[in-house]
């Protein structure tokens, strides 16, 4: 191994601290080095002068799609200052401080004192207003800070993308077979039933934003702060690129909605009823409120963002497939309401943002 970060041996803090100063980086003794579970190796430190640090070893042995993500995380990280984002937004993204591109490292700003959205939800299912404000904004922030016209990739190195899903309409027999997990017919019976929508987002598809991509709730970290102004950042930016706003905002509401069936006991037939809705119709009814507050949506765009909220409730049926094998309960419960929200976007609409006649606003 070329870098620093820990191996089978543990975190060698004089290592670390020589490679850094290798980059240019030198924070004094390190007097606390974290390790995170994650896809990639990653370390925070805490230096003597208080400074905290990210660091971030792509796995190089994982190939070409590894160094994709190396190269669009930083590209971000290095427009971030220059991009002109509103200063919520800005400070929400970590401060890329150095890069080895040999081992394949980020050296970044450690946001120390928060935690993820995912654990925040584990002890408080009705996700305080004020995050919910805070990530709205930071999320609208980005999404309104205008871009060059772009194809393909700009002078930053950040790529545009097009429509990330691909159909299942014509799969063959192989593919069928070969899926993972015993459940697979059943996803792909709901990608297929789906097909027209998911059609429809493709054919609206405008990538004329910066867009984070992968919002889900590991990625959002939160910070409450003692008078109630909490502070949100937003972290692993591997996937960011231009591309359509609303594929972000349908990623929260997404993550909110499956945050949200992680808890119910209900069966697919009670979820009918309005009362069963009524944290999520909460938690994403706000954070839309909020958002719309600085990007204000149509109601063509909101559909949109429903139907991307149902995607991300298939593809999270779907990751249960790989990762476990079955569906169980939940992915069966996503199966169901992603379709619902693809199929059925304004029912939906209403029991999310009941009160409101959102086809009388301009
Ligand atoms: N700059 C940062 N400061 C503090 N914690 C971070 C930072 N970046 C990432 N993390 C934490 O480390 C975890 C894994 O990092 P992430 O960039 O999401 O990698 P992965 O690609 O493995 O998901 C995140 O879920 C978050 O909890
Ligand atoms: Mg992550």
């Amino acid at each position: 191994m070329t870098g620093a970060l820990p191996d089978g041996s543990g975190v060698s803090r004089r290592r670390i601290r020589s490679w850094l100063a290798s980059l240019g980086v030198d924070h004094g003794r390190i007097i606390d080095a974290q390790e995170f579970v994650a896809r990639s190796r990653a370390v925070m430190l805490r230096f003597e002068d208080g400074t905290s640090l990210f660091l971030k070893e792509m796995d190089n042995a994982a190939g070409v799609a590894i160094d994709a993500a190396f190269r669009n995380e930083e590209a971000m990280l290095r427009l971030v200052p220059v991009a002109g984002l509103p200063v919520v937004s800005e400070r929400a993204i970590p401060r890329l401080v150095a890069t080895d591109p040999e081992s394949g490292t980020l050296v970044m700003e450690g946001k120390v004192g928060f935690a993820s959205l995912r654990e925040l939800v584990q002890s408080s299912p009705d996700i305080p207003v004020s995050v919910l404000v805070a990530m709205a904004s930071v999320v609208a922030g980005i999404h309104r800070t205008p871009v060059p016209d772009t194809h393909g990739r700009d002078a930053s190195g950040l790529r545009s993308f097009g429509f990330p899903f691909a159909s299942f309409a014509v799969l063959t027999p192989e593919q069928l077979v070969g899926g993972p997990g015993m459940d697979y017919p059943a996803y792909v019976a709901a990608m297929q039933a789906v097909d027209t929508e998911v059609d429809m987002l493709r054919r609206s598809w405008q990538p004329s934003s910066l867009v984070h991509f992968d919002l889900r709730d590991d990625n959002i970290l939160v910070r409450e702060n003692a008078d109630d102004r909490p502070e949100v950042a937003l972290v692993d930016w591997e996937m960011a690129g231009y591309g359509d706003p609303l594929l972000d905002v349908g990623t929260v509401v997404g993550q909110l909605l499956v945050q949200w069936l992680q808890t119910v006991r209900d069966t697919p037939e009670q979820l009918a009823s309005a009362a069963a809705w009524t944290t999520v119709r909460r938690n994403a009814g706000l954070f839309i409120t909020a958002y719309e507050h600085v990007a204000p949506l149509s109601e063509e765009q909101h559909i949109a963002v429903f139907r991307y909220a149902g995607l991300f409730a298939l593809m999270h049926a779907a990751g249960r497939l790989e990762q476990i094998g079955s569906l169980g309960r939940i992915g069966h419960l996503c199966l169901f309401v992603g379709r619902q929200l693809l199929k059925n976007p304004q029912g939906i609409a209403e029991l999310f943002l009941p009160s409101k006649g959102r086809s009388s606003r301009a």
